[in-house]
């Protein structure tokens, strides 16, 4: 699907942030280790969920979706409760559910295959496969030891061990697996990393009553000997890496005005809002209730306010992985230099993400070079129409519609359709809000 963007004079919206992606993985995955009924609100919308769900129910999960749109109802089989599925596990692009489920699974006792889509393939699974085996789990992916791909084998073990482990990259998805299958290892599992990752895992499986605790910045888990402790329902909160691309396009968009409701501002998501502050803009949060054990806010932003560059240092990454991308949008109408550094980890996203923020945003008449682990912006530039190609990546997709926003002429975002993947209807709802300037 092609979307054409033209600039906007003026944006206002209103809107609602999608249910987190991060977070709803998780309330299908940890609710397969509870074995009450926990109907969860809200669920992220997009494809990567409904592949984990998929997963969970080949394995014997109940996954019901309720009557609302966002709701279902997950029925657990405990720990030890899985059985092998009869079929392929798709997690289709969603590293976030092959990385997750090869943790849950590697201590289940449980054979299966888990394979993706094409960009999911090209993604690098032995930082997980590697720790998991050392733990003793028996998993083989494609390609030499030196980098494993799907398809990944996985045979069943009679148990794991536990064992301390120190990311040599902070990463939630690893970080995740590795606590996963220390609630079926032996001894304790401990889990260091280089900087603070999403902690959404921890918080989640230490409030459901699961052995996992946090000590001196180390994630530790032990075997979990019942069911979790589900809650009867959960609220989701919205998703920040999709509210972003509202923020940017508020700020952008010289008469712009925008409130995104019940946003999750867990401090470990929210290092786009702060940089955003730093680069001079006014965002403006009024705290909602918590939801789900995370802080929740109305984030609001205005257009026409001058930003100036800035420098986001490798500490940061982490906090702003996801929208660094959309980062870079908003950092070409900045005046002065954006660099971003320590941000190898976006070469192997759904795509190589510096290569296609680079290229595209070139390809409009920005002033950037690619580093190996970031880029280099002077702004501000003016932006013209191109044709972007979005890559297999939904995030490249949506941005570049923001960029589309504030250039010259009709910039064309080929494969726009992979904004399905965490955010349908986003162009719809954006070309709502500027009354016209999207058209698919
Ligand atoms: C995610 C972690 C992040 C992020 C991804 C979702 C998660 O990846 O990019 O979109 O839900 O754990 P890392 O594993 O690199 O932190």
């Amino acid at each position: 699907m092609r979307v054409r963007v033209r600039r906007a004079g003026r944006l206002g919206a209103e809107v609602l942030a999608p249910g987190d992606k991060s977070i709803s993985h998780r309330a299908l995955l940890f609710g397969a280790l509870g074995t009450t009924p926990m109907q969860v609100r809200n669920l992220a919308p997009g494809a990567d969920v409904r592949s984990t769900g998929a997963c969970l129910r080949a394995m014997g999960v109940s996954v019901v979706d309720g009557e609302t749109p966002g709701t279902v109802t997950v029925r657990g089989a405990g720990p030890g409760g899985f059985r092998s599925p009869d079929s392929v596990l798709d997690c289709g692009n969603s590293g976030t559910t092959m990385r997750l489920l090869l943790g849950l699974v590697a201590g289940a006792r449980v054979g299966c295959t888990l394979d993706g889509d094409a960009s999911l393939r090209a993604r690098p699974m032995r930082r997980v496969l590697g720790p998991l085996r050392a733990m003793g789990a028996r998993m083989k992916g494609q390609g030499g030891p030196g980098d494993e791909r799907a398809p990944l084998r996985v045979e069943p073990v009679p148990t794991l061990q536990g064992m301390s482990h120190r990311l040599p990259i902070a990463s939630a998805q690893v970080k995740s697996a590795l606590v996963l299958a220390g609630l079926a290892a032996d001894g304790e599992t401990r889990v260091r990393e280089p900087e603070p990752s999403r902690d959404h895992t921890e918080r989640m499986l230490g409030a459901w009553g699961a052995p996992v605790r946090v000590e001196g910045g180390e994630v530790v888990a032990t075997r979990l000997l019942v069911p979790l402790a589900l809650p009867e329902s959960l609220d989701v909160p919205g998703d920040p890496s999709s509210a972003a691309f509202w923020v940017g396009a508020g700020l952008l968009v010289p008469q712009g005005s925008v409130m995104v409701g019940g946003v999750d501002v867990n401090p470990t998501r929210t290092g786009f809002l702060r940089v955003l502050e730093r680069m001079g803009a006014r965002v403006e949060l009024e705290a909602e209730a918590a939801r789900a054990g995370d802080p929740v806010a109305t984030v609001h932003v205005r257009g026409g306010q001058s930003l100036r560059g800035t420098e986001i240092l490798p500490a940061e990454v982490p906090t702003l992985l996801d929208e660094i991308p959309l980062l870079a949008v908003v950092a070409s109408q900045a005046s002065g230099e954006t660099r971003v550094t320590g941000a190898r980890e976006l070469r192997v996203k759904e795509s190589d993400r510096l290569k296609q923020l680079v290229l595209g945003l070139r390809a409009m008449g920005a002033d950037i070079d690619e580093l190996d682990d970031g880029f280099v912006l002077r702004g501000p530039a003016r932006l013209q129409a191109a044709e972007i190609e979005a890559a297999h990546d939904h995030r490249i997709a949506m941005s570049f519609a923001i960029a589309g926003l504030v250039a010259d002429g009709v910039t064309e975002i080929e494969g726009a359709e992979w904004a399905d993947i965490s955010y349908p209807g986003f162009f719809r709802e954006l070309g709502t809000a500027t009354a016209g300037a999207l058209e698919e």
